[in-house]
């Protein structure tokens, strides 16, 4: 059973929860705690009302063969819908996933069942369309049109990936959950570090400086989530869908370098912050190995180029259906013409 929003919060706001050892962070360290509130990994999951995305279209409509899907605003829920002109499914929206960068996709409860929404919202168009991985799922009936019928296991990995925190009981829904991907995910011995700091328990305040990691130890922080080259190698995705295993990818560069913090995840991305989406941004990442400014020179610098390195050489990889631009971290140069390099 998913909690009332209000309970839920009450107990995220109780003294002994994740949620107070969140504000107690921020107390200390205001700097990531403000970078990681507007961030889209404390936003990965959401209840439909806190869903800007949801929020601006209210009314959202699209067919497939026979079916037509609904997503509607009633009070503060959101109503799913299909019909095939004479009967219709309907249940409210109990997750929103994603904050909505590339889209979201919702997870809805019918009959003690839940389901993985057979449409979804892409933001590039604000528009409904299928569910990435349902184009080939039978539509048969109306209950197979409804959504994907998630188990218990798949629902724990979903959970577990896009929020923190949370309680099991034996069913499918977690008691309490925290939304969104918080510190103690990456800070992994921070909530002891944040009681001992509190009391002034100097011997049990440490807490490790993952600034301080090697790229694959670093790699392995993110991988919790963000799956590892191991992972990807032996179960694939093969083809173009694995543009989204970037540790994958950029592991399979010639660029990268376990032991070279230069080309670790945080050379390019705050961990706590906002995707940067200006390129020349990235620039001085690449020319710390490959600019004239670096002594000893360990790569070579470009013959065509001085600036905007990821738009040749990082290319975007659009999937079909998701009217989205993913980024290739395979850094190489481009060939045209060339095939996807698995
Ligand atoms: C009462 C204040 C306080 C609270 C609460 C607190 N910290 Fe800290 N934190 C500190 C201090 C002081 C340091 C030590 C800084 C140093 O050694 O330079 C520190 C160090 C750290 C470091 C290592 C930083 C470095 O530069 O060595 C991390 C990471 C960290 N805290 C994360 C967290 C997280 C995550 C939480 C919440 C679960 C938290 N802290 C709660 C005060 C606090
Ligand atoms: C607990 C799971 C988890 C961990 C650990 C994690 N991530 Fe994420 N990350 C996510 C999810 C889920 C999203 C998608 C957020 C969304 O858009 O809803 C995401 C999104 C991102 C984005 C895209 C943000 C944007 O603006 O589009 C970047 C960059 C990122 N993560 C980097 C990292 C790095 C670097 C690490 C390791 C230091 C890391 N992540 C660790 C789950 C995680
Ligand atoms: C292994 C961890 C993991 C699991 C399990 C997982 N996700 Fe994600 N999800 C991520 C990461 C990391 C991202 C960001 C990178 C990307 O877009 O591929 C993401 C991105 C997304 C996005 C796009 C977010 C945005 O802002 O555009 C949606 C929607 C999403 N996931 C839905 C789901 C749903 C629904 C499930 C379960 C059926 C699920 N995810 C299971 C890790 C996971
Ligand atoms: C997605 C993973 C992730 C989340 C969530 C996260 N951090 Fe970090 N944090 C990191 C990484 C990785 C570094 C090291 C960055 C680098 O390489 O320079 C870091 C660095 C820090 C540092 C500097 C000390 C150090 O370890 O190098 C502090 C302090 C800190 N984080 C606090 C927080 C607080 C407080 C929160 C929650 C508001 C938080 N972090 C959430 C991954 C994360
Ligand atoms: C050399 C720089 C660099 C490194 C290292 C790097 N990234 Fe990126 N990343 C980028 C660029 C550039 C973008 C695209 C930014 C934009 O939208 O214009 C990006 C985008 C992303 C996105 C958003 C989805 C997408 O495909 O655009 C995620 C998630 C992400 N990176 C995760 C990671 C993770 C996890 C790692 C560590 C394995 C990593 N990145 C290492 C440069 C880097
Ligand atoms: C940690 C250091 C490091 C960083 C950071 C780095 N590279 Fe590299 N890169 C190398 C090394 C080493 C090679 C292999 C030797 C060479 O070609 O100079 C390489 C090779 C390349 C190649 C040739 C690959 C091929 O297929 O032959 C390109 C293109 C390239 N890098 C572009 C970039 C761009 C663009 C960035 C930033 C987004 C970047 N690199 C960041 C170290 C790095
Ligand atoms: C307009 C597209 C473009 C931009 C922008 C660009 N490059 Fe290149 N780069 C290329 C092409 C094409 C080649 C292959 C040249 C050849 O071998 O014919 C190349 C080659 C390289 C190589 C391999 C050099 C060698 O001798 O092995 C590296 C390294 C590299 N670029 C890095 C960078 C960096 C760093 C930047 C940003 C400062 C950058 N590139 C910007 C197109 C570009």
């Amino acid at each position: 059973m998913i909690l009332p929003v209000a309970l839920l919060l009450a107990q995220v706001a109780g003294p002994s929860t994740a949620g107070a050892s969140q504000q107690k962070c921020g107390t200390c360290h205001a700097k990531e705690a403000e970078a990681l509130r507007s961030s889209p990994m404390a936003h990965a999951l959401q209840k439909p009302a806190d869903s800007d995305l949801l929020q601006k279209n209210p009314d959202l409509n699209f067919h497939a063969g026979r079916y037509s899907y609904a997503i509607r605003r009633q009070g503060d829920r959101f109503l799913y819908s299909v019909s095939d002109g004479t009967d219709t499914l309907a249940a409210p929206i109990q997750w929103a996933f994603g904050k909505g960068i590339v889209g979201q996709t919702y997870l809805v409860e019918r009959a003690g069942t839940w389901y993985e929404g057979t449409v979804s919202l892409y933001s590039g168009t604000q528009a409904l369309d299928l569910t990435p991985g349902h184009e080939s799922l039978p539509r048969r009936t109306l209950d197979e049109a409804f959504g994907r019928k998630i188990d218990s296991p798949e629902m724990r990995r979903c959970i577990g990936c896009h929020s923190t925190d949370a309680v099991w009981g034996r069913a499918t829904a977690p008691q309490s959950v925290l939304p969104g991907v918080q510190c103690w995910q990456c800070h992994k011995d921070s909530q002891q570090h944040a009681a001992a700091v509190t009391k002034g328990d100097v011997r049990n305040a440490k807490i490790a400086k993952l600034s301080t990691l090697t790229t694959e130890d670093l790699g392995a922080v993110c991988s919790q989530c963000h799956p590892s080259w191991a992972e990807v190698s032996s179960k694939g995705p093969r083809g173009p869908l694995n543009v989204r295993m970037q540790l994958y990818r950029l592991t399979n560069s010639r660029c990268y370098d376990s032991a070279d913090r230069r080309i670790s995840c945080t050379a390019c991305h705050d961990p706590h912050g906002n995707l940067e989406t200006s390129a020349s941004v990235y620039d001085s990442r690449c020319l710390q190995c490959h600019g004239p400014a670096n002594r000893p020179v360990t790569a070579n610098a470009c013959p065509v180029a001085k600036q905007d390195c990821t738009t040749c050489h990082m290319p975007k990889v659009e999937l079909p259906g998701m009217h989205y631009q993913f980024t290739d971290h395979q850094i190489r140069i481009v060939r045209p013409g060339e095939r996807y390099p698995n």
